[in-house]
């Protein structure tokens, strides 16, 4: 069990405030009691989803709902045939409502554009056309390396409606980053922009694609054809002929014209990478008819979706799991008008974010408890300075919020009224798992609460048997599920050993520690691996310790996720310096230059906070480093038991160094 959480169970055990919904909210509601009666027979359930939220062009029979013939790769609605952008744009047309706005993007800077349903089906039908024309043919993979502007969005789905495979790589990644995922998936072209705008600065990101795409240390060459590059932030970039090309320059050489194929609905969606308990990062695949079936569904119940009247904004990047499922392809689905913004929540003014929702008369938002963590250090005067009436429900996404957040972000953003959803999800789940549906379910602050309807978890002990009621345990899901990842792109067998082998093939087991309340509702209590969360992101700890040990001067490296007021955890990192560098008086610049030298390697989100120059690492006997005792350190805890350590002492030297 994460040792960190374990402090807390205390506390929400205590937390005894409860919101029933308001008979107005409920009797309006999306949500109905009687889907968790349906979804009592999961296959039946989803069959009856996918068939009434989307758009089949071959309809899937219904004995082929779920293939679950050789788990723990799942196939749904097999025989059914779609076209993923076509569902997310052109069929909204065809039913009348090409004038509804699609997409309310907000630049950093305060430049806007707004596209219709009709505007942002015209632009997708010309970059299909162009990526047809650049030679990406089905099943090939393109990297999206973008800011968030509408181009970001236009590229997923145009590369989704001529059925190849996206992998979008957060802007904030560093080029070795980038080009091991281009390496992974062999990706054949990038579409990048020259830069974006971020913290009231143009960051250039087209200089990081060149070096991505540099010869690699064995002199290989990559598998990328061709840059695309969409002109944002007019700064200088250096230009390889025959390989990038200007987006502006060859969109406008395009037909406007494009008939959406239909592709099976196994075919593979999208790859994403996310940090697992070792160094490299997995590729999380994909695919199309389930995975659309359970973002539109989600979205639309668990938001309360109307789709005539809503004005949703998730505040997420493309670049994570909550931009494709909850920006791009579930607002899309089900023909929501949603806002985009493309820098952060305090440029040019802490109050950006509020702005928005004034300016645009948010009516949904999805955020993360960091940045509500954020805002409530800055005080409720500044939200209180806008007009945030328009707001009627509020959702939480990436790691649990304290019920204290919770209650702030209904009181102060939500003027004391509407709902807050927790919604606790993965990228290899797709799709939210556990949420209250608002409306129906009576919300307890701090509480992911329960399964949406469709879906069977359980909280276990290591020999699988169900816990007790407020008992801590691991978080399984007992019943495949439409938007479940199909595997990790080009590794079958670690999908299988790091999901699907701890209980046998066919239970996921999803690395959460939980516990279930005496109601019956679910509270999280943090990763029980090596993985961290900082401000919603998942980090290992295995890959920022790669990267410490590949700078010379580094001899070992320890990290561990310390608990932190704003970001949930932060990187601390314990570093053992080479001989000859282990100079004390240099402590302070090698700290900095190792900060740095991660933030290089892997991406500014994963620069540590802190690196302790230490002499000695505690490890067991066997030579397991033990970071247990390393986070009662960097919490400024009491340090647990030592008796397990090779050398006893070797905890006093390390607090010793850092007093
Ligand atoms: C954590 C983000 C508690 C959890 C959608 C999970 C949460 C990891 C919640 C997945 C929540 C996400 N409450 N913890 N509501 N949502 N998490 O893949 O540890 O970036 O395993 O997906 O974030 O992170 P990922």
């Amino acid at each position: 069990m994460a040792e960190n959480s374990a402090n807390n169970i205390d506390n929400l055990l205590h937390e005894a405030r409860r919101f029933p919904p308001s008979d107005d909210f409920a009797n309006a509601a999306v949500a109905t009691r009687e889907l968790y009666a349906q979804g009592e027979d999961p296959v039946a359930f989803w069959g009856s989803q996918a068939r009434g939220l989307l758009h089949w062009h071959t309809p899937f029979t219904p004995e082929r709902t779920l293939d679950w013939s050789e788990p723990p790769f799942a196939k749904w609605f097999d025989d059914g045939e779609l076209n993923v952008a076509y569902n997310c744009l052109d069929r909204h047309v065809l039913a009348g409502n090409g004038d509804r706005v699609a997409l309310h993007w907000e630049g950093e800077p305060g430049d806007s554009r707004s596209f219709t349903y009709a505007e942002l089906t015209t632009e997708v039908k010309k970059a299909a056309n162009l990526l047809t024309a650049l030679g990406v043919k089905q099943g090939d993979r393109v990297a999206i390396y973008l800011p968030l502007i509408p181009e970001a969005v236009i590229s997923m789905l145009a590369v989704a409606r001529i059925g190849a495979v996206h992998s979008v790589v957060f802007g904030g990644f560093s080029a070795e980053s980038l080009r091991s995922r281009i390496d992974d998936a062999s990706a054949v072209l990038v579409i990048t922009a020259d830069g974006g705008y971020r913290k009231g600065k143009a960051f250039p990101l087209k200089p990081t694609v060149d070096k991505a795409l540099e010869p690699n240390a064995d002199g290989q060459e990559s598998t990328v054809r061709n840059v695309l590059v969409v002109q944002r932030t007019k700064g200088d970039v250096d230009w390889h002929e025959r390989r990038d090309l200007w987006w502006h320059d060859e969109i406008a050489q395009v037909d406007t014209e494009h008939v959406a194929k239909a592709f099976p609905a196994e075919n593979p969606l999208f790859i994403l990478y996310t940090s697992g308990t070792t160094g490299k990062p997995k590729g999380i695949l994909h695919s199309s008819g389930g995975y659309l079936t359970q973002v539109a569904f989600t979205h639309k119940a668990v938001f309360d979706l109307k789709p005539e009247e809503d004005v949703y904004w998730s505040t997420a990047d493309v670049g994570w799991i909550t931009g494709h499922s909850y920006v791009v392809y579930g607002p899309l689905a089900n023909g929501a008008t949603e806002v985009i913004y493309e820098g952060t929540p305090d440029t040019p003014h802490p109050g950006r974010w509020w702005e928005i929702v004034e300016k645009y008369k948010v009516s949904i938002l999805y955020a993360a408890p960091t940045a509500i963590r954020t805002f409530m250090k800055l005080g409720r005067q500044i939200p209180q300075e806008f007009d945030l009436s328009s707001l009627r429900l509020l959702g939480s996404v990436g790691e649990p919020i304290n019920p204290e957040a919770w209650v702030w972000y209904r009181d102060v953003i939500g003027g004391g009224t509407t709902p807050v959803v927790d919604t606790w999800w993965q990228t290899e789940t797709g799709a939210i798992i556990i949420s209250a549906l608002p409306g129906v379910t009576t919300l307890k602050p701090g509480s992911a609460q329960v399964p949406i309807p469709g879906i069977a978890i359980d909280v276990v002990d290591e020999r699988f048997r169900s816990t007790e009621a407020d008992q801590g345990g691991l978080l399984v899901i007992t019943h495949p599920w439409p938007s479940m990842a199909r595997g990790i792109w080009g590794d079958p067998d670690r999908f299988v050993e790091t999901y699907w082998s701890k209980f046998g093939r066919t239970t996921y087991f999803a690395g959460d520690g939980a516990r279930r309340d005496r109601d019956g509702d679910i509270w999280l209590l943090g990763r029980v691996d090596d993985v961290m969360n900082v401000s919603g992101h998942r980090l290992s700890t295995a890959e920022i310790e790669s990267a410490l040990v590949s700078h010379p001067m580094v001899a070992e490296a320890a990290v561990v996720g310390a608990s932190d007021e704003t970001t949930g955890q932060a990187v601390v990192a314990f570093v053992i310096t080479r001989a000859s560098q282990a100079d004390a008086a240099a402590a302070d610049d090698a700290s900095a230059v190792l900060r740095a030298h991660v933030a290089e390697q892997i991406g500014a989100i994963a620069r540590p906070r802190e690196v302790h120059i230490v002499s000695e690492l505690p490890k067991t006997r066997s030579g397991k480093i033990m970071r247990r005792l390393l986070r009662d350190v960097a919490e400024g805890r009491e340090i647990g038991d030592t008796t397990t350590l090779a050398d006893t002492m070797v905890m006093s030297v390390i607090s010793n160094t850092l007093k």
